[in-house]
């Protein structure tokens, strides 16, 4: 390489570490509304242990507002990223709405989560990547499933 094509991708270089720290003060806006507790999926329906820890583990993070960031979200533009699938997620779907959801909607809703967790599309295979707990086995889908199915059928 010429000596002058060497600086120019120095320079790129360091461009790109500036852009990186500069990006570093931008920090995602974690804070959410104001909920009422009481509408809250897992307080309404009261499910088993297993199925809390199911819900925790794999669907509360981008499905409530009771959201638990990892270390990496404090890394920009990473948790733009993770923020996305956090709003998308609520939008969707919100446990932490539950009780705010119409009956035709809460039906609704759980028809689509029976269908997401058979199908294996949630939760997201990239989050399954980072937290593995939240890797559901055949007998805790099948536990998730049971428990969405009867809330349908009460
Ligand atoms: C990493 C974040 C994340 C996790 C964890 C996650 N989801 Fe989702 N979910 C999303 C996003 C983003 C969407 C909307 C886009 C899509 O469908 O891919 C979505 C969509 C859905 C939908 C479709 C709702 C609709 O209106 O179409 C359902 C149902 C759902 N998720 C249920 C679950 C359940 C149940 C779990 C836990 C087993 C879970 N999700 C875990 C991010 C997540």
């Amino acid at each position: 390489m010429g000596n002058k094509k060497k600086r120019i991708w120095r320079w790129v270089a360091l461009a790109v570490v500036v852009l990186f720290i500069v990006l570093q003060f931008f920090k995602i806006d974690t804070s959410v509304p104001k909920f009422d507790a009481d509408k809250d999926f897992i307080a309404m329906t009261a499910p088993s242990d297993a199925v809390v820890t199911l819900l925790k583990n794999a669907c509360y993070d981008c499905h409530s507002y009771a959201t638990e960031y990892p270390w990496y979200a404090e890394v920009t533009p990473i948790s733009w990223w993770l923020q996305h699938h956090v709003e998308e997620g609520r939008e969707h779907l919100n446990f932490s709405l539950w009780g705010t959801y119409s009956i035709e909607k809460s039906m609704h809703k759980l028809e689509e989560c029976t269908e997401e967790v058979e199908g294996g599309e949630m939760p997201l295979k990239s989050y399954t990547f980072a937290h593995g707990d939240a890797k559901l086995s055949a007998k805790e889908k099948a536990t998730l499933v049971a428990f969405f199915d009867r809330l349908r059928k009460e």
